[in-house]
């Protein structure tokens, strides 16, 4: 009795004492599941805010400003793993207390101006300058890229996102993420999925077809999610189909685990408590809860005793987290200096910028500026104010952003004075008021400022002085709200009569006008047309902007962005406006729009995406709808002769290749775009689909590049909502070379021999 008594003691204290040196590692993660108690499981799921839940850790200990954190449970060695935003760049807090160090980040060009370099190269460089400064301020988690559909230009997020088209958004985020992991830290793909609005954002369901869902909205997901394989994927807020995204195992399971593989965890989008049921979450398959609350805390603890949950599907979701956690800079003790080389990252962030630009008009050759004089009339109150970036947790808090006056001057050029004196005077007074309404904007991120009006004396002067006219339109949207139609895609009264009044001066005294278009995303352009001899896209280009501007004006840098969405000449040219809730008190003039009566933003509860597969330029150019620029357009100094195209068949696929020749007189990089036409006789189809793209290197004057293109019959097949599979039909498929997509320059022609299926899970089906 006394032995046995005795070697259960030795055992019992064999048994803590082992324990007790148990701690985390990548190679018992699941001994380390299977030691923890019901209390820290719940825990590891719940993870920490920036601000609730202290007692189990705050992450704004660990870098001030992230957005959350996984938990610490030291007893197994398990080490916070920190996550921290977006897309554009790392946002942290700036500044600390009790230190005059500043901790500021790189701002990068928006998403959508990114993928307006069709440049997978660049983008993936970019990713690891923003992973850089991930791992060097201690955070282990980007909760970036996002990479939802341009459905309707009216959404907030749109300039967070890359496209209409989910090949290349897809694409662009896989080098993204591809970039920022290469560092040693993860991502997070968000948001996952059919994000495409942002009213009521939290209570707002996506209703579509299978169909559509797949071959669009989860599409650019599959691609980079099946490519790039991020460490985490963030849940959208919107329902789909009735299934809210987070508490949807159909998505998170069925499709994002079990068909594509995906073997990283899933984080809910910022969900506070309340706002979704706790115990279904885990149970779809999202792992973290963010940002986390004693009342989620206290949720999975109950709906594990009273069996609404099960203890495996929570133990599968701590698992998923804590093999990520073992991955993190912070896991490894990782000494990150707090001190990224900034100067390094501004010069890849003006490099990006200034590929990411779209000329969209260049009349006479207007530019680049050589020629034009020094002495420069500039408009527009964002020429003094030029916008890096968007609001919300997309935004970065940058120690600068070069304007373009800034821009101007370091290229020699002279502002006129007057002109100058005013609208930096306007900014100053526009910022003040917006505070004053707000005290918000002092310390946060802020949207553009209102185009001001500008006397006519002042526009003549300018007129008469000066040798040419620049002129900025600006347009910031963020987080938390969408666009409006009138006013914001629409240009504003103010703008137009700038416009006009500026272009008619200066035009009348001989002299060329150029417009800025420092824009989030598709805005009203056709009326510049007739007013301006040269349009420049430069979209929210982050930081450099100016800078990056004057390298395409001054000509240094010959422009080879295009454009990833089309742009309808009026925002009621959409086919998404009637089943999209924007701003429903525009003019009467608007009437002929027949627009069904709307309930308020606030009403709106869900949003049918009644036009299916026909999105952006699958609707427009299958109805030949006239647009201001199609999809895939941008002009450069230069010009680029297409030729020899080829298509040959592989085992699944075909390879196409073609021969692009830089014909003019400087050096420039051309984007060929590859689009397929599909057979008649197997689901209905739009008039082509982009399937490849590809980017020729710096050609100079006389140089030829041969550019290949590798597409499968995967990236061939359409979705059959009949049968819940991807079908790729025999046939002749028409293969198209172009520069965009309404302007081809060689084609070819790809036989499949033998229809081709696979077979997915039936599910989220519309309701
Ligand atoms: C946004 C996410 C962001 C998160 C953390 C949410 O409101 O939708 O995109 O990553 O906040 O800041």
């Amino acid at each position: 009795m006394k032995k046995t008594l005795i070697a259960l003691c030795l055992f019992c204290f064999a048994g803590t004492s082992l324990n007790a040196q148990l701690k985390l590692n990548e190679k018992n993660i699941k001994e380390v599941v299977k030691a923890m108690t019901l209390e820290e499981k719940a825990k590891m799921v719940i993870g920490c805010s920036s601000s609730a839940f202290t007692g189990y850790g705050n992450s704004t200990l660990y870098v001030p400003g992230s957005a959350a954190s996984t938990a610490m449970i030291e007893r197994l060695g398990i080490l916070p793993s920190v996550l921290a935003d977006g897309p554009a760049g790392l946002r942290i807090s700036p500044r600390r207390e009790g230190t005059e160090q500043t901790y500021f980040c790189t701002a990068f060009p928006i998403g959508t101006a990114l993928a307006s370099s069709w440049n997978t190269e660049l983008v993936e460089n970019v990713g690891k300058s923003i992973g850089n400064e991930v791992l060097e301020y201690g955070v282990d988690v980007l909760l970036a890229p996002g990479q939802n559909l341009h459905r309707d230009p009216l959404c907030g997020r749109n300039f967070e996102y890359y496209s209409e088209d989910p090949y290349i958004s897809g694409k662009i985020a896989a080098a993204y993420v591809r970039g920022v992991q290469s560092q040693g830290v993860g991502t997070s793909v968000k948001h996952f999925a059919v994000n495409n609005a942002e009213t009521n954002r939290k209570d707002n369901d996506s209703r579509l077809s299978q169909r559509a869902l797949r071959e669009l909205y989860l599409k650019g997901f599959e691609i980079s999610i099946k490519e790039s394989k991020p460490w985490t994927v963030m849940t959208a807020y919107n329902a789909i189909n009735g299934q809210q995204s987070m508490e949807s195992r159909e998505l998170l399971t069925d499709i994002l685990r079990n068909e594509w593989g995906y073997e990283g965890y899933v984080m809910c989008d910022w969900a506070y408590a309340g706002l979704r049921n706790t115990q279904k979450e885990i149970w779809a398959g999202n792992d973290l809860l963010t940002p986390g609350s004693d009342q989620q805390y206290n949720e999975v603890l109950e709906a594990i005793k009273n069996g609404s949950l099960s203890e495996t599907d929570l133990n599968n979701s701590v698992e998923r987290i804590l093999r990520i956690v073992v991955k993190s800079p912070r896991f490894h003790g990782y000494k990150y200096s707090d001190k990224p080389d900034l100067q390094a990252h501004a010069k890849v962030a003006r490099q990006a910028a200034t590929e990411c630009i779209v000329l969209l008009e260049n009349k006479d050759n207007t530019l680049p500026l050589s020629g034009n004089g020094k002495n420069v009339g500039l408009f527009g109150i964002s020429s003094y104010d030029f916008i890096a970036g968007g609001t919300g947790s997309g935004s970065v808090n940058k120690a600068y952003t070069i304007n373009l006056l800034d821009g101007l001057k370091s290229y020699g050029y002279n502002v006129n004075n007057k002109l100058s004196e005013f609208y930096t005077e306007q900014v100053t007074k526009s910022i003040e008021a917006l505070i004053a309404k707000n005290p918000i904007y002092a310390y946060l991120g802020r949207t553009s400022l209102s185009e001001v009006s500008i006397s006519d004396k002042l526009i003549e002067e300018s007129a008469s002085q000066d040798d040419f006219a620049v002129i900025t339109l600006g347009r910031s949207n963020g987080e938390g709200l969408d666009r409006h139609a009138f006013d914001d895609y629409l240009l504003t009264g103010i703008e137009k009569n700038m416009l006009s009044k500026v272009s008619t001066a200066f035009h009348k005294a001989g002299k060329k006008v150029i417009v800025i278009l420092n824009i989030s995303g598709a805005t009203e352009v056709e009326p510049l047309k007739g007013l301006a001899d040269a349009i420049v896209c430069c979209w929210l280009p982050g930081q450099e902007g100016g800078n990056a501007v004057m390298d395409v004006l001054s000509g240094k840098e010959n422009p080879s962005g295009k454009l990833t969405m089309s742009i309808p000449i009026t925002y009621f040219d959409t086919n998404t406006y009637d089943n999209f809730p924007y701003d429903y008190t525009g003019p009467a003039a608007m009437g002929k729009y027949a627009v069904t009566p709307k309930p308020e933003r606030k009403n709106v509860h869900y949003i049918n995406y009644d036009e299916g597969i026909y999105v952006g330029y699958r609707y427009y150019h299958t109805k030949n709808v006239k647009l201001s620029y199609p999809f895939g357009y941008g002009l450069s100094y230069t010009s680029f002769q297409y030729s020899n195209p080829t298509v040959k068949a592989t085992k699944d696929g075909f390879t196409a290749t073609i021969t692009v020749k830089n014909t003019g007189k400087v050096a420039g990089k051309e984007v060929v775009q590859l689009y397929v036409t599909a057979p008649d006789g197997g689901l209905d189809k739009p008039a082509c689909e982009l399937k490849s793209f590809g980017k020729t290197k710096l050609l100079q004057p006389g140089q030829s590049e041969t550019l290949t293109f590798n597409v499968d019959a995967y990236t061939l097949a359409s979705f059959n909502e009949a049968a819940s599979q991807w079908e790729t039909a025999a046939g002749d498929y028409k293969i198209y070379f172009a520069a965009n997509i309404e302007d081809v320059r060689g084609s070819g022609a790809y036989t499949q021999k033998k229809a081709q299926a696979w077979k997915v899970n039936n599910v989220l089906k519309k309701q």
